[in-house]
């Protein structure tokens, strides 16, 4: 190695500026995202990029940064996000430019919630479509997929969340005490399940299902806008919260035996709700529903009417023909939690219904 005499003074250089020479080499920093071979774009958002995502623009004004994202085969994404100074609650979040976010992960005082980062996307997949490749979330497609670790930093600017006196609070790490939305919900009988209370939304089901171990709110978070602070459950916005036990029956006149809540069927314009009752669809005409919900269904309809769904989260959904399942399926962030998804879309409060415009 005589022929690599280096003036000191530039190996310490080389050695700030990580290059490679001929005598040092120094690795380079690995990509990030590094997804290898995976021929499907995954991109970073930045806070600028929430504010402009229809979707998301509402996470707009929280504190964003890049989480790691690795791929080594076949695009099986693992994602981590790590505590920021001063940040040690925060989610995964998933976005895209045709629907609202999706959360991965949860970690509370720099704990995920359910399993232990990297996380991976379930249902997620890289395809071939029209000549290019693209993403698709339970098989729908998902354009500008983007991946951003977003803070979870005011959970205790939010209003008190109060009880109707019947319903328990039970903290779910008493060590954790600067995050005010890290509970269980629990009822005093056990066929009945918490539900969110609110002035502007139907009860909120958290997906948890009903049981004496009570139902942990894990998409329940404050989220701050300019100056207010508001509860969100994923993408709803909810107002003078409270917790309430009670049953489907009670609340929806209806029963289920699926976790995630009821899924209504319209049958006329009078059943579709004050939220279903947007655009075109308000005064649509109305097709014989003859399909039941359950875990996998789809919604058939008679010639000249389009199955569509309606949920309180989003504008209607119409129900394309190459992804006619609805499922009712795990949440991705937490498997002990369950959720209804339309078209790669999560639904709250979701009804399905034969329409004709
Ligand atoms: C979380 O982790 C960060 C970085 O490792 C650390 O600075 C912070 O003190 C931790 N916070 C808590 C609540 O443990």
């Amino acid at each position: 190695m005589s022929s690599c005499r280096v003036n000191p003074f530039l190996l310490l250089i080389s050695l700030f500026l990580q290059t490679v020479s001929g005598c040092l080499v120094v690795r380079e920093k690995d990509p990030n995202p590094n997804i290898q071979n995976c021929n499907c774009n995954v991109k970073l958002f930045n806070q600028e990029d929430i504010r402009n995502n229809e979707g998301g623009r509402y996470l707009g004004d929280l504190q964003v940064w890049d989480p790691i994202v690795e791929s080594k085969q076949d695009c099986w994404l693992a994602i981590t996000c790590k505590p920021v100074p001063g940040v040690s609650s925060f989610f995964t979040v998933m976005f895209r430019s045709n629907g609202p976010p999706i959360y991965i992960n949860r970690v509370v005082s720099n704990q995920s919630t359910f399993v232990e980062q990297p996380r991976s996307i379930g249902n997620l997949k890289c395809n071939e479509h029209n000549g290019e490749h693209q993403w698709f979330f339970h098989d729908a497609l998902i354009q500008d997929f983007s991946l951003a670790c977003v803070a979870d930093s005011y959970s205790c600017d939010c209003p008190r969340i109060l009880s109707d006196g019947r319903t328990g609070f039970e903290s779910r790490n008493p060590s954790v005490t600067n995050q005010c939305d890290f509970f269980k919900g629990t009822c005093m009988q056990n066929t009945e399940i918490p539900f969110l209370h609110t002035t502007n939304t139907n009860p909120v089901n958290s997906g948890a299902g009903a049981g004496a171990l009570g139902s942990e709110f894990d998409d329940l978070r404050c989220v701050k806008t300019g100056d207010e602070f508001s509860w969100y459950f994923a993408n709803l916005k909810l107002q003078d919260v409270s917790m309430h036990c009670g049953t489907n029956t009670a609340v929806f006149g209806e029963e289920t035996y699926l976790t995630c809540g009821v899924f209504q069927v319209i049958n006329k314009l009078e059943d579709l709700k004050w939220y279903h009752q947007v655009g075109a669809y308000s005064t649509a005409q109305v097709g014989i529903s003859s399909w039941t919900p359950a875990f996998e269904f789809e919604i058939t309809c008679e010639d000249g009417f389009k199955p569509v769904v309606f949920s309180e989260n989003n504008p209607p959904i119409e129900i394309p023909d190459s992804v006619p399942t609805i499922k009712c399926t795990y949440n991705p962030m937490a498997n002990y939690l369950m959720v209804w998804i339309a078209n790669g879309i999560r639904l709250i409060t979701p009804a399905g219904a034969c329409m004709k415009l």
